[in-house]
């Protein structure tokens, strides 16, 4: 029987890899310039990390964990997102005695079990990073910036920005007290989880899918209207460091992020390209995470994006990231004397970082000049016996069709010079 990838994964052919490496290349390079360093964290870690730093009632952790035990009986989970990890890293390596802010990227695969769909899938990639140790509001401007930087390199710089604060634990308290007292007319008609949600966490029952319970949170009372001065000042410097920038941006207020540790500045790169799954890039402020994973009281902030989702994006706009690259030379050989030879040469100039193609499947000298052409080599030399003892052979152009005799001695030169 013929086995099938399971649902929700793909495979990802070499065409389509290109262009994943593409976006990493400039992701990486974006960053660099904003003085981040890579990290990977394992892909699974034990389950209680993402417990405790997602959150029991979000939906990440309560539907959608491949979680599993070991050998030892350990409980693991395939990471569902990158924060937690990184969070974890940064307390074990003790990188809170760096100098702050430390600023990491990653990009890496995120598994979760999903109503598969458009832009949704089990097995996703992520590029994404997170600053440490700045709770200053002029982060979270550089950090969206960087985003549209990126954005902008890829041609598409036109996503719609969106965003929120969702307050500090001094408010926090405070507006879950207004949405329960709202919600309170309401608890009959929602949908079970948010039965849940209401007693447990309040901010989830406005992140809930289901139709009637998305109605009564259309009317609930918004955090923005419920910030404690300090979250107010710090939303308005977010605010003005944008404006500042000419980054544009629309208030959602009603955006809370599907993850339990977001506080204040919240945010969202929305496409209308990627079905119903807009969001693009999403990110936020997190300045309990730290201390609630074992770590000292410190601020984060940081995002990810879907590179399916940027990909989906790219290609509605006909946006062709990859340049193919083809062969500078094909050796077409005949005999074992000269393929001996030949491959010595392929060998070098391999070596000079030149693409250089020779057959090794043992075709005839006719089907080796046609999968030079099939592979759009620039140029073309046949090596037989007569042209080792001679030292003498034609390259042949093979756009224009133009042969030229030169020395076999010479070919490396002439191929690494160009002087054909
Ligand atoms: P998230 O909103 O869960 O946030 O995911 C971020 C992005 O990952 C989404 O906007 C989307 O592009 C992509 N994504 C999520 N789930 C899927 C899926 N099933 N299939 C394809 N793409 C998907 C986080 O993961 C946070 N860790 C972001 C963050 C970092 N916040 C602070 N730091």
């Amino acid at each position: 029987m013929k086995l099938s990838v399971p649902k929700g994964t793909k495979d990802i052919l070499s065409n389509e890899m290109k262009k994943y490496r593409q976006i990493e290349n400039i992701f990486s390079d974006v960053c660099n310039n904003y003085g981040y360093g890579e990290i990977t964290t394992p892909v699974f870690e034990f389950t209680e990390l993402f417990q405790r730093g997602v959150g029991e009632t979000t939906d990440v952790v309560s539907k959608e964990m491949y979680t599993f035990l070991d050998k030892g009986k350990r409980s693991l989970t395939l990471r569902p997102e990158g924060t937690a990890g990184v969070v974890r890293s940064y307390i074990n390596n003790g990188m809170a005695s760096l100098p702050q802010p430390v600023k990491l990227f990653y990009m890496e695969k995120m598994y979760r079990y999903e109503n598969v769909q458009k832009g949704r899938y089990r097995e996703f990639t992520q590029i994404g990073l997170e600053a440490f140790g700045s709770n200053n509001a002029v982060i979270d401007v550089e950090v969206i910036s960087l985003v549209n930087v990126f954005f902008e390199k890829l041609g598409i710089s036109d996503l719609k920005l969106m965003i929120n604060s969702i307050g500090c634990k001094t408010c926090r308290g405070e507006y879950n007290i207004k949405l329960t007292e709202y919600y309170k007319d309401y608890i009959d008609g929602l949908c079970s989880d948010c039965k849940v949600r209401y007693t447990k966490n309040p901010l989830r029952l406005l992140d809930c899918k289901v139709d009637n319970c998305q109605k009564v949170a259309s009317n609930a009372p918004v955090f923005i209207d419920n910030l404690c001065e300090e979250c107010k000042d710090d939303f308005t410097l977010v605010k003005q460091g944008l404006e500042n920038l000419s980054i544009d941006f629309t208030i959602n207020k009603t955006l809370v992020r599907g993850l339990d540790y977001y506080t204040k500045t919240v945010f969202e790169f929305v496409s209308d390209n990627v079905g119903t799954q807009g969001t693009i890039c999403a990110g936020g402020r997190y300045d309990n995470l730290v201390e609630l994973l074992g770590g000292k009281e410190t601020p984060g902030i940081g995002f990810a994006m879907g590179v399916e989702r940027i990909l989906m994006e790219l290609e509605s706009r006909d946006i062709n990231m990859v340049n193919e690259v083809f062969p500078k030379l094909y050796i077409a050989t005949l005999g074992d004397n000269a393929y001996s030879f030949a491959s010595k040469l392929t060998y070098e100039l391999r070596k000079q970082n030149i693409f250089v193609d020779i057959d090794v499947t043992g075709r005839s000298l006719k089907a080796q000049m046609k999968n030079a052409n099939k592979k759009n080599a620039r140029y073309a030399i046949v090596l037989g016996d007569d042209e080792i003892t001679s030292n003498k052979c034609k390259i042949k152009n093979m756009a224009t069709g133009y042969e030229e005799e030169i020395f076999v001695d010479d070919i490396s030169k002439t191929i690494i010079e160009n002087k054909a």
